[in-house]
């Protein structure tokens, strides 16, 4: 375990590029990216979500690797050290793991719930109309089929390894788990092709739709990727405080991006074009697509449907527990940095938050279900006021500190410590203008959204 007065580092690059695109693959990739794609006109949201990675994303990736490495710190520290004035940024940066780590473990125990069922049995039971509201609603009798069993046994497989360290704990798990994940992905796609009719859903995924370009091509794609990317939320700051001096930033930042943008790609390979073949529902987001509508597609597969159904949910599971394990991290580093705790109590103070803010979301959709803030269940509530207001707004003060108050050579000085900063100069202007002004718009659609005003 690692020493309680060290930080620890990860090994070299590799290490680093496993554990941060391990944080950025996600469930956002399965669940969020196909629909998204799907919707906004299948081959032009592709392009243009690759564009706005690389001239948007990247920057931002960028900026709080380079934060996290000059600093040394998590995210709290991290903004104290570079403006006093404005450290609130750096509290509600932290804030965003701190409400997230918890239902992102109810999420990821729902999947685990359904690999165990498709490996040690049948899976029938998952696609009968109704199953998955009954699961999250904690109305079936028999532990096995009570969510609360599957979140705690993944919030446990969580901080099981956060609590072994950077090095021996995550990014161990980290290599083993993402190549793991690769051929996952790689073999399902590949088994894929060779049903019927498949290759014609494909098509519709891959080719763009000229016609079906809109602001709301842009707006969808700019709010997956921040989410994607794992940005704004103390993360990559943290990963990079961890980051060896020798490191590109910039090629890793590269790298993490790529990662994420292939994996989701492929997500999307697989489930677009399954849902138009195997499947008459029409494609959702979020729950709904991989809780019931894949159940379906795999149940219609006839007798290799438990085989697929179990690849499927192990890749998920794969990608939940290594972005779990980024949130936790992000939550133990705080404390062990700003509090000064060892990493044991950070841990088991990290894993008593976990559980018991997680049970709210877990018994959100039952036994709680009467109580509900802005007309919204626990779960969704967390997901919004992370991902619709706390995340655009720490990454606009992120841009603000980082291009008008510290100035950007903060970085780049961090940057060009290990190599030549590639695109400083698009870098600049990117994070004074052009990334605040983009960012402010994903907030106004957002909050719209959130309060049901106007949906893109
Ligand atoms: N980037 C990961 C994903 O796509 O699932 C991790 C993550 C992002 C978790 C955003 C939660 C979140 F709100």
């Amino acid at each position: 375990m690692e020493q309680a007065d060290t930080r620890g580092s990860f090994s070299g690059k590799m290490g680093f590029i496993m554990a941060a695109a391990g944080s950025a693959v996600g469930l956002g990739n399965l669940w969020r990216f196909p629909y998204l794609a799907e919707q906004y006109g299948g081959g032009i949201f592709l392009l243009t979500y690759v564009v706005l990675v690389i001239i948007f994303g990247i920057m931002l990736m960028i900026t709080e690797l380079a934060i996290g490495r000059r600093t040394g710190k998590s995210c709290i520290d991290a903004f104290i050290e570079m403006s006093s004035k404005y450290k609130v940024i750096g509290w509600l940066a932290a804030l965003v793991p701190i409400i997230i780590v918890p239902y992102y473990c109810v999420v990821g125990g729902w999947v685990t719930k359904y690999f165990v069922n498709y490996a040690f049995d049948s899976g029938v039971d998952l696609a009968v109309p109704g199953f998955f509201d009954d699961f999250k609603a904690a109305s079936l009798p028999g532990i096995f089929d009570s969510p609360v069993t599957w979140f705690l046994i993944f919030a446990f497989l969580t901080v099981a390894v956060v609590v072994f360290g950077v090095e021996k704990g995550i990014e161990k798990i980290s290599k083993i788990l993402m190549p793991a994940l690769f051929v996952l992905l790689i073999g399902l796609c590949v088994y894929m092709l060779t049903l019927d009719g498949f290759v014609d859903g494909v098509a519709d995924y891959i080719v763009p739709d000229l016609g079906e370009f809109s602001m709301n091509t842009v707006l969808g794609a700019l709010g997956q990727l921040f989410y994607s990317l794992s940005l704004a939320m103390g993360i990559m700051i943290t990963y990079g405080s961890y980051m060896k001096k020798n490191v590109d930033i910039e090629k890793a930042a590269l790298s993490i991006s790529l990662t994420d943008m292939m994996v989701a790609f492929f997500c999307g390979f697989l489930i677009v074009p399954a849902i138009a073949v195997f499947s008459t529902q029409a494609i959702s987001s979020g729950p709904g697509l991989m809780f019931e509508t894949m159940p379906l597609v795999f149940d219609s597969m006839s007798g290799q449907g438990v085989i697929v159904g179990a690849a499927f949910f192990l890749l998920a599971m794969f990608a939940a527990w290594t972005s779990s394990i980024s949130l936790t991290e992000t939550v133990v580093s705080l404390f062990k940095d700003h509090l000064k705790w060892k990493r044991t109590l950070a841990c088991l103070v990290a894993a008593v938050l976990i559980v018991g803010v997680g049970m709210l979301s877990c018994l959100g959709y039952g036994p709680l279900a009467g109580i509900t803030i802005l007309d919204k269940e626990f779960l969704d509530f967390f997901d919004f006021i992370t991902n619709s207001v706390l995340m655009p707004i720490v990454a606009m003060a992120t841009c603000f500190v980082v291009g008008h108050v510290v100035t950007t050579k903060f970085v780049e000085e961090e940057v060009e410590i290990s190599s030549k900063f590639r695109s400083k100069k698009l870098y600049g202007v990117m994070i004074q203008w052009v990334c605040p002004v983009l960012i402010f718009i994903i907030l106004v659609m957002g909050l719209l959204d959130g309060f049901g005003i106007y949906s893109i």
